[in-house]
């Protein structure tokens, strides 16, 4: 079982398990320039999502939350990554690459090992060389990515 122990970050910095608070997710959003959302649909983060990890940095006078990443699946086959974001004042410190690297790592640990996992994301353009350096290939042309026209 993978554990927050198995990385090394900068120093000031933590990994932890799970999904930080309502408040500091919309923050965090905020802070990199992600959508809007409502409090109503952050609260569903944690109990809608199947595995998620997060970064803190010591100010010094106590933590904040400065990156995240989840994970949206069945943790059978179909596992789709969301919520990739790093606070830009922590940004290339390779904090991205990790909590993509844990999200990965509890993939294929825990999703069953007689089939392959189905593993998708959406990539902004601020993603896309790192999703190209941990594996990731572009669906096109064999798929085309679709969302509801709202
Ligand atoms: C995408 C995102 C999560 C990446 O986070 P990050 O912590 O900056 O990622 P990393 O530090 O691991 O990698 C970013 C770059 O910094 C470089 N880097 C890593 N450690 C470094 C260091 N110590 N010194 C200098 N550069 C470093 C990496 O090589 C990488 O370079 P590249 O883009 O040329 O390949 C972040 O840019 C972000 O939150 N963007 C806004 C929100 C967003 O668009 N999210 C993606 C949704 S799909």
């Amino acid at each position: 079982m993978v554990s927050s122990d198995d990385f090394v970050l900068p120093q000031e910095y933590s990994l932890h398990f799970g999904y930080p608070s309502v408040t500091d997710y919309l923050d965090l959003r905020s802070a990199t320039g992600l959508s809007p959302k409502t409090p109503s649909q952050a609260a569903a983060i944690s109990t809608g999502s199947w595995f998620g990890c997060y970064i803190t940095f010591d100010t010094g006078h106590g933590s904040e939350i400065i990156g995240m990443g989840r994970v949206i699946g069945d943790g059978g086959w179909y596992f789709h990554i969301a919520d990739m974001a790093v606070h830009p004042r922590h940004q290339k410190k390779g904090l991205g690459d990790i909590v993509l690297k844990v999200l990965l790592q509890r993939i294929n640990q825990e999703a069953p090992n007689d089939g392959k996992p189905y593993i998708s994301l959406f990539a902004d353009e601020a993603g896309k060389r790192l999703y190209f350096k941990n594996g990731f290939v572009e669906a096109a042309p064999g798929q085309l990515g679709m969302v509801l026209k709202s």
